[in-house]
């Protein structure tokens, strides 16, 4: 009996090894090409005390010497936006939307602009359904940054992979829109 219950032990230690192998080998071989790729604009007007109606994103929270209406001085250290902004295809705010980014983000560095983003893009439209989920450090003065996709529904149910930040324009404290180049590496 003792013998049988190692061979069979050493059969599932065999097994696990195995799977284990061909699982990595194929994470290294999807690493180097994306299995999807799309590029989104997304729109973001800031709440300034006077934009009510216009306005896609509100402070929410502000450090002690800041308020909800201005951006905090120290590089905006300590604010935190909430934002539902308009998706769209091309560069244009007036364009029709596909979707809305829904989430936030904090200002985190005292010393330079630096943020991070939590948030989803959400699409309800014959083209897409379902959400893309994205988090990670914003560095907003380099050209590029890079954030992850950390999962999806519906249309990219399970998705994972990186999305390159380009701040494509902005004005003043008001608006920004940024384009987003999604790579995703696992789709199902
Ligand atoms: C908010 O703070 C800004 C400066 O950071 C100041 O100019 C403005 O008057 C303040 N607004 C309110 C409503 O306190
Ligand atoms: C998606 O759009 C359809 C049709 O306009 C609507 O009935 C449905 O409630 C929407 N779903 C969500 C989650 O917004
Ligand atoms: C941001 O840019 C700086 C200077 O070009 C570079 O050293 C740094 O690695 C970049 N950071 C990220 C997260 O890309
Ligand atoms: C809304 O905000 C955008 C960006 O600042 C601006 O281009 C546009 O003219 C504004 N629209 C209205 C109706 O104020």
């Amino acid at each position: 009996m003792a013998a049988s219950k190692t061979s069979i032990s050493s059969l599932f230690l065999l097994f696990f090894l195995l799977v284990g192998s061909s699982a990595s080998l194929s994470r290294t071989h999807r690493a180097h090409h994306p299995c999807k790729t799309m590029i989104f604009y997304f729109h973001d007007i800031i709440y300034n005390g006077k934009n009510s109606k216009n306005a896609t994103s509100a402070i929410v929270g502000a450090p002690a010497w800041g308020n909800l209406t201005i951006l905090a001085g120290q590089n905006h250290f300590g604010n935190l936006v909430v934002f539902d902004d308009p998706i769209t295809l091309d560069n244009n705010l007036h364009s029709t939307p596909v979707g809305r980014a829904q989430g936030f983000y904090i200002y985190d560095k005292k010393d330079i602009f630096t943020a991070w983003l939590g948030f989803s893009f959400v699409f309800n439209s014959t083209e897409h359904k379902g959400s893309i989920n994205f988090a990670g450090a914003d560095p907003l003065m380099n050209k590029t940054r890079d954030i992850s996709v950390v999962g999806g529904t519906g249309d990219f149910f399970m998705a994972r992979g990186v999305a390159t930040l380009m701040t494509d324009a902005f004005e003043g404290e008001v608006y920004f829109r940024l384009r987003v180049d999604i790579n995703l590496y696992e789709c199902w």
